[in-house]
């Protein structure tokens, strides 16, 4: 499944943060209005009932007691939705006003004798009208009269009506700000996302032919590490590309030196006539040009299978000196050529193949006797290394390779001395490319190091991994 797009993420858990906010913003407004309903309500209902209490208090006489009924009905001329009544001793009603018919629990049950309101006022229901109710014992003037039950209420009606419209309103506009605020979420997402649209318009912008652009590096902190990444993969890019483009105009250069090496002999050949034995010459010299050819054409296919990955070494134990041995012995007569003298140290033996071993070890010891000088030795050294690894060392005295050359020496067609370029007797420059391509598929690394006028070349081959 195709994952949800950022800006709909972000849009969705915005709305949903704000939805909760807002609905418990909501819910707390709603329950600090009621609050303050109920605080007005308690206010006027203590007052009210203090006025009873003091009208209660005035009366010393039985007969003060029957006109009480008609003072406090003067008093609460006015005060619309209020209702009193005055309850003594056995539920007896002293005074009710019409309306409110108050539940036997809040007249019944005897609060403390200095009791004023009670701390919570009751809440009923009665006739489809809501009632809020408190209760509270007042003593009358008349010494000795057990106290009487002062209970005062109000019709909560109206504060309902407001309650519900205001409620009605509040969630609408709770409602409309979850729907701004998901808008406002999805254009700050989108927004928010605009430098990931445009470092991808920068990098649809980046082909083959432009892969020395770059990301900016003037983007988002977060941004940073996918532009640095994004660099880094082009600058790894543009150096294979580049070495691809240089091996083959290389690979075009190298064949076109042999091949009109060869054109001109012909030509040479064919101006006039010949006898059979100067042709016998022209057709020897032109198969040096053509084993040349040959051997670096099968030299390219080897690199070639290489690096797809189809050079698959076979894994028998291979005896490193008596393989270095046995190629000395092939060496011998180029050795003695040059006066120089060669020499193997150590023991150890590797799993590997056989042939491809000597392949690589024959292209270091070629290049090392013929860069040793004369009466120097090439010496190879293989030794057990910690942890498993056998290394061994091609080592030769000679002019030292200056350190820019080291890094590309094993890049195919690379040449030290651009100037022996043209030398035919020269090798192509593929020989330490090979002996990479043969440690590496070997899981063995191989490193040169050329100082104090000693050049070497260190491969470390990992016993363990076979
Ligand atoms: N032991 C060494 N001492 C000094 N320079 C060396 C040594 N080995 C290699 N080089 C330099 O490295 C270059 C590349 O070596 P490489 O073996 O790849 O190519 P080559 O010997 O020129 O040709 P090929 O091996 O294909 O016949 C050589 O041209 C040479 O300049
Ligand atoms: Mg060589």
């Amino acid at each position: 499944m195709r994952p949800k797009s950022i800006t709909f993420r972000l849009t969705l858990f915005f709305s949903t943060a704000s939805t909760a906010v807002l609905i418990v913003t909501g819910y707390l407004i709603g329950a600090l209005v009621e609050a303050h309903f109920e605080q007005l309500d308690l206010d006027e209902l203590s007052g009210k009932l203090e006025l009873v209490r003091y009208n209660l208090a005035e009366v010393r006489t039985p007969a003060a007691m029957e006109v009480l009924p008609e003072k406090l009905s003067d008093a609460m001329v006015g005060h619309h939705g209020l209702s009193v009544a005055v309850v003594g001793t056995g539920s007896k009603p002293l005074f009710e006003t019409p309306g409110a018919v108050f539940p036997a629990a809040l007249l019944k049950s005897r609060p403390p004798e200095e009791s004023s309101a009670r701390e919570r006022p009751v809440v009923w229901q009665q006739d489809g009208q809501g009632y809020r109710g408190i209760a509270a014992a007042a003593s009358t003037g008349i010494a000795g009269q057990a106290p009487v039950i002062v209970a005062v209420a109000v019709n909560t009606e109206h504060h309902r009506l407001f309650m519900q419209a205001f409620h009605q309103r509040l969630w609408l506009a709770i409602a409309a700000s979850i729907a701004l605020t998901a808008l406002l979420g999805w254009i700050a997402a989108r927004r928010g996302l605009a430098p990931v649209r445009d470092l991808t318009r920068l990098t649809q912008r980046i082909s083959a032919s432009s892969l020395d652009e770059r990301l900016p590096q003037s983007v988002p902190p977060e941004l940073i590490d996918l532009a640095t990444a994004f660099n880094d993969m082009l600058a790894r890019l543009e150096g294979s590309f580049r070495r691809l483009s240089d091996f083959s105009s290389d690979l075009a250069h190298e064949l076109r030196t042999p091949v009109s090496n060869l054109m001109t002999q012909t030509q040479v050949a064919l101006s006039q006539t010949r006898s059979a034995d100067q042709y016998r010459e022209v057709l020897y010299s032109n198969l040096e040009e053509y084993e040349r050819l040959a051997r670096m054409i099968a030299d390219m296919l080897f690199l070639a299978k290489a690096d797809n990955g189809l050079i698959v070494p076979s894994s028998e134990p291979v005896d490193l000196p008596a393989e270095v041995r046995d190629l000395f012995a092939f060496y011998e007569a180029l050795a003695e050529e040059h006066g120089v003298s060669l020499v193997v140290a150590g023991a150890g033996s590797i799993p590997g193949d056989r042939l491809m071993i000597r392949r690589a070890l024959s292209n270091l010891l070629s290049n090392a006797i013929r860069h040793t000088p004369r009466g120097g030795s090439v010496t190879v050294l293989i030794e057990q290394r910690a942890s498993g690894e056998i290394g061994l060392c091609v080592e030769n005295p000679g002019e030292d390779i200056a350190p820019e050359h080291l890094p590309r020496l094993f890049d195919r067609f690379y040449r030290v001395d651009p100037s022996r370029h043209k030398a035919s007797s020269e090798g192509a420059g593929l020989g330490l490319a090979i002996t990479k391509s043969i440690v590496e598929a070997h899981k063995g690394t191989i490193r040169i190091e050329s100082t104090n006028g000693l050049t070497r070349f260190d491969i470390t081959f990992t016993e363990a991994d076979t």
